[in-house]
């Protein structure tokens, strides 16, 4: 007991209507009104049934942490971590109901989960906190891309808690539907030349393509650009690929859909593009990972995968939204590809770093 709130771990539910299930649910819904607000928009929220097999991800552990005010969740804090001999990163998020702020559950929570990442043997702790926009005095980015409101509650507590802001990161939108698509798919590949040609997919990846795609997510987590956080590798196997298809297809309601560049001449994937679409059409998409390897770059292959997907969900999923995707302010090329395609900013995040030991 502390104050007038009590702190506790969730376990994972196996399921949403068993034991648990209530309680991991809750979590979720405090979760996404608080980062409603962050984002000003509850288009990048997921649903309990579609974080549950998130949560459930052998390979990235979740611990959950929930503050309590009269039995009722008022915040929660995570603590997700990779596995792996030099995972020394834990990932963290401290989110309190804005009716329970100023009381000293932000801190209780961080502080257990930063002692949580000590425990299992992190030295670095990373947390994205959206900043919702607003007049005032504002923080630059290290980077010299970006800014956020310098007195948004999320500053104040994590430069008091040590950590420092390395990253700022735009949400944008993408209204859809796209005037001319096809047109734009037929220029693209016009503009790459022939060595390279697209293949499409919905869900599972096709056994072919496994390897590929292993390489291509590997490579994601070292050649996206994380500036002073140094997000560390995380190492994709086709195992850890078909095994992540298998868990998706199991349990998540939302369909990934995917478009790859194969380099004719090798026959080995150059880049890919994933689309992660909810059930209920009324909602948006959201944009996972885009790549295009290194030794693939100057061939307008990132314009070729964004359009040549965007026309896939045409035919495969139409009739959503839009289309939500997180950049780092500093990543010029993947914006200039979004903003050609039509993408706007609507939000910022803060990334940040504080070395535990
Ligand atoms: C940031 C957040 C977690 C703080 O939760 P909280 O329960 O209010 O935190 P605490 O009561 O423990 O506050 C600790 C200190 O942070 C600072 N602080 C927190 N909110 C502040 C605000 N609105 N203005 C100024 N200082 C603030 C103060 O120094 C405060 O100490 P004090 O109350 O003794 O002055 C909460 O505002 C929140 O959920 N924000 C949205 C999500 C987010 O940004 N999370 C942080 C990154 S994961």
């Amino acid at each position: 007991m502390m104050g007038d709130f009590t702190i506790d771990q969730l376990t994972i539910p196996a399921t949403l209507n068993g034991p648990g299930g209530a309680d991991f649910i809750r979590s979720v819904e405090v979760g996404n009104e608080v980062e409603a607000i962050g984002y000003g928009t509850a288009d990048v929220t997921y649903e309990p049934d579609e974080e549950l097999p998130i949560f459930s991800n052998p390979h990235e552990p979740k611990h959950v942490l929930v503050a309590r005010v009269g039995g009722g969740i008022v915040a929660r804090a995570l603590c997700e971590t990779t596995l792996g001999d030099d995972a020394d990163t834990a990932w963290l998020t401290t989110e309190v109901l804005p009716e329970f702020r100023r009381r000293g559950i932000g801190t209780a929570l961080a502080d257990a989960v930063e002692n949580m990442a000590l425990a299992d043997g992190k030295s670095k702790a990373i947390v994205y906190s959206p900043v919702a926009e607003g007049p005032g005095p504002r923080m630059d980015s290290p980077t010299g891309y970006g800014s956020i409101r310098a007195d948004d509650p999320s500053v104040t507590f994590l430069t008091g808690r040590g950590y420092r802001l390395e990253q700022i990161e735009r949400l944008s939108r993408l209204p859809l539907p796209i005037a001319g698509l096809d047109g734009l798919v037929v220029a693209a590949e016009e503009r790459c030349g022939p060595e390279y040609r697209l293949h499409y997919w919905v869900g599972r990846t096709p056994e072919r393509w496994r390897e590929g795609i292993a390489h291509l997510g590997t490579r994601m987590s070292t050649d996206a650009p994380t500036a002073g956080l140094e997000e560390p590798e995380d190492i994709w196997t086709a195992e850890r690929v078909k095994e992540s298809d298998d868990r998706a297809e199991r349990m998540s309601p939302r369909r990934r859909i995917t478009a790859a560049v194969e380099h004719l001449p090798t026959g080995e994937l150059a880049g890919f593009t994933i689309l992660s679409v909810p059930q209920q059409q009324h909602r948006a998409v959201d944009q996972y990972a885009t790549l295009v390897l290194k030794e693939h770059r100057g061939h307008a292959l990132g314009m070729l995968l964004k359009v040549g997907n965007l026309a896939h969900l045409e035919r495969v999923k139409p009739g959503h939204p839009s289309i939500m995707t997180f950049n780092a302010e500093e990543n010029r090329h993947m914006l200039d590809v979004n903003e050609a395609v039509g993408f706007v900013p609507v939000a910022s995040e803060g990334g940040w770093r504080k070395d535990l030991r």
